[in-house]
């Protein structure tokens, strides 16, 4: 009778152990198949997606072919690349024709001359200009104004009637003489927030060189306490890892352009276009670093380091990082438009061997034009250089 009783406990058991079993293969195959349902439509949602954003792509390009059709040759650009047959011995140095050079803070107070001196002198230029908003004014941004009046997009000519005439209509319309030679058909204005590497990248496809003039200090202040802007110190206290224009957006802008010379270069190798094969030993150099020189301002302490110290961490990340692009960094004199006349001769010394120690000046304008021929001028590659023009 015991023994009955246990085997048929053992055997209520085993029958029991056998339909948990039973139970959890069921839920295994049930789940199987309800991931690979869920698999399935994932896979149908992002192919949809996926399709969806190739046709509005596809829909915006048919809308900028339309519309470049409906601009005409008014906005064709004023260089194009010459054929094999002209090529002359120059085109195989460094020269800006037919390159696109994308300057980096266009609406501050050196890139929006530094635009100037480029469209102006380089008519065979295409000029990039990115600024940090091309809307109006924001806490944290100047829009294009400054841009637009340096490089003459606002010049014309106006007429306005008297007060006590009957015609007091007031006009003003562009002057194709005045113009003529500011060459604005070779500008494109572009808006970017260097602190994004992937707004960098876009704004740098297909440029061969990149003049960077941005800043987030106003002299050696940081611009969140020279211009008491609350939207600034906010920015620096929340994350005071980030937002230094000077090391993370030059960093996140010299990636761009390492892409965008890879991508030249792999295009280059496909293509059976003698020009661009021969286009290389003509290129620019890569990088032209803006930096301030030692004696220009006192230095600073900032939540992020010093002045001089965040703009060494800059220099150094481009020469150490990024050894494939060629580059230079010009530590400019403190800018006087005041006191110091223009077109005056540029003094470059080696920083390393510079001890001069003193406050050194120079105008915008010889400012720029410094910067833009260090462009094609091979014996400054891998320098740093101070510079400066003697006062007068
Ligand atoms: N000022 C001098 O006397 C002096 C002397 C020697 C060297 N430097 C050096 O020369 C360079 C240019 O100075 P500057 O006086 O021309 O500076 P700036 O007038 O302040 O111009 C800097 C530009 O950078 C843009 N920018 C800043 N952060 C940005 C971001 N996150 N994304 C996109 N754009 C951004 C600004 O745009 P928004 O204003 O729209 O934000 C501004 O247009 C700097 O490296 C400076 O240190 C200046």
């Amino acid at each position: 009778m015991k023994t009955t009783a246990i085997l048929l406990c053992c055997s209520l058991l085993l029958q029991a152990i056998v339909e948990v079993i039973s139970f959890t293969v069921f839920l295994h195959k049930r789940n199987r198949v309800s991931h690979v349902v869920l698999l399935a439509t994932e896979e149908e949602e992002s192919g949809d997606e996926s399709r969806r954003y190739r046709d509005q792509a596809e829909q915006l390009r048919e809308q900028i072919r339309a519309m470049e059709a409906e601009l005409g040759p008014t906005r064709q650009r004023s260089y194009s690349p010459p054929k094999q047959e002209e090529l002359e011995p120059e085109d195989l140095e460094m020269s800006l024709r037919g390159k696109r050079i994308l300057v980096a803070g266009a609406n501050g107070r050196l890139g929006s001359m530094v635009c100037r001196y480029l469209l102006r002198n380089h008519p065979q230029t295409e000029v990039v200009a990115a600024v940090h908003y091309v809307g109006e004014n924001s806490p944290t941004s100047r829009g294009y104004g400054r841009l637009s009046y340096e490089v003459g997009a606002e010049d014309g000519v106006g007429s306005l009637g008297p007060a006590w005439s009957e015609e007091r209509d007031a006009t003003f319309t562009y002057d194709p003489e005045v113009m003529q030679n500011y060459n604005l058909q070779n500008l494109r204005l572009v808006e970017c927030e260097f602190l994004d590497p992937v707004q960098c990248a876009t704004v740098a496809e297909g440029c061969d060189a990149v003049i960077w003039c941005a800043t987030d200090f106003n002299g050696n202040l940081p611009r969140a306490v020279s211009g008491l802007n609350v939207a600034f110190l906010f920015r620096a206290v929340a994350s005071p890892d980030k937002g230094r224009v000077e090391v993370e957006g030059l960093q996140n802008m010299l990636g761009a352009l390492r892409q965008a010379q890879l991508d030249k270069k792999r295009q280059n190798q496909f293509s059976s276009d003698f020009f661009s094969k021969a286009k290389g030993g003509s290129d620019p150099i890569n990088f032209v670093l803006v930096s301030t020189d030692a004696n220009a301002f006192k230095n600073t302490e900032t939540p992020f380091g010093s002045f001089y110290g965040i703009k060494q961490r800059g220099e150094d990340l481009m020469k150490e990082e990024f050894p494939s692009l060629t580059s230079t960094v010009l530590r400019l004199g403190r800018f006087d438009d005041n006191f110091v006349a223009e077109d005056l001769p540029i003094e470059m010394t080696d920083a390393a061997d510079d001890s001069a120690g003193q406050e050194r000046l120079i105008n915008r304008r010889d400012a720029a034009r410094a910067v833009v021929d260090a462009l094609t001028n091979e014996s400054l590659v891998g320098k740093t250089l101070n510079v400066w023009t003697k006062a007068r």
